[in-house]
């Protein structure tokens, strides 16, 4: 199997002022390609920290970070924009959606952002929406759907351009449980029929059975990376 993410010793220290927070302490994790990991751990741990820096909208203090085999850190600003337009979806806590756009001109957006017509783009965006079982409300704007309905529109965004690796910072924590299932095997669905590498932040034990592999995180460490069925004893 392919090594879809690679990191190495990576730590990241936030200046706020008087006071520095070290967020990460020495992260090694590899992902592979076609694997579910799930990342746990409680609040404040570093799991944010840590997906943002592999999805590239955060820079590390120190250590290397391997997307496909590309240190991400060592691209110039648009050549990792181009980067993680191309390779990699990020599907954000508090679903990011546009308000005044359509559930399809919404999912089109990184296609847009591409250089692909409007028109197209919604059209493309629309049958994504299928494949989450939102094509009814592919015409309604985002604001009036639901919770469930937004974090799945937010799912279609992520997963249009194909990205080999997909980021979800807690996608189920605002969702009820029946939702939080749905939107779990969705992903999981998805992971493997196009076979991208999938990692989920979550404290949502419900979910653990979906993971290849479950990484407990802990003051900024990995303390130990177990399987769905060891998460459950
Ligand atoms: N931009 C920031 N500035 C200062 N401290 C931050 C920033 N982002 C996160 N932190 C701190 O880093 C630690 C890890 O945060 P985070 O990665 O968000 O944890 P988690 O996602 O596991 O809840 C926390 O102590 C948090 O307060
Ligand atoms: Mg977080």
């Amino acid at each position: 199997m392919k090594i879809a993410v690679s990191c190495k010793n990576l730590t990241k220290k936030f200046d706020s002022g008087s006071n520095e927070v070290i967020a990460l302490q020495g992260i090694n994790l590899d992902v592979m390609d076609g694997e579910l990991l799930i990342l746990a751990g409680p609040s404040g741990c570093g799991k944010t920290t840590l997906i943002s820096i592999i999805a590239g909208i955060l820079t590390q203090t120190s250590g290397t970070c391997d997307v496909y085999g590309q240190n991400i850190h060592d691209l110039s600003p648009l050549a990792l924009c181009t980067f993680r337009s191309k390779m990699i979806g990020f599907v954000f806590q508090a679903y990011n959606l546009v308000p005044t756009l359509t559930s399809a001109e919404n999912v089109g957006i990184p296609l847009m952002i591409q250089g692909m017509g409007h028109h197209e783009a919604t059209e493309q965006g629309r049958e994504m929406l299928k494949k989450v079982g939102l094509e009814d409300r592919a015409d309604a704007f985002s604001s009036t759907l639901s919770g469930g309905q937004q974090q799945r529109v937010a799912i279609a965004r992520a997963l249009i351009h194909s990205p080999r690796l997909i980021v979800c910072d807690e996608p189920t924590s605002a969702l009820d449980s029946e939702n939080g299932l749905r939107v779990m095997s969705i992903l999981k669905d998805l992971s493997m029929r196009e076979k991208c590498a999938l990692i989920v932040v979550t404290h949502d034990a419900r979910t653990y059975s979906f993971a290849d592999r479950i990484a407990k995180m802990e003051d900024g460490r990995i303390l130990k990376i177990i399987s769905p069925h060891e998460a459950l004893e």
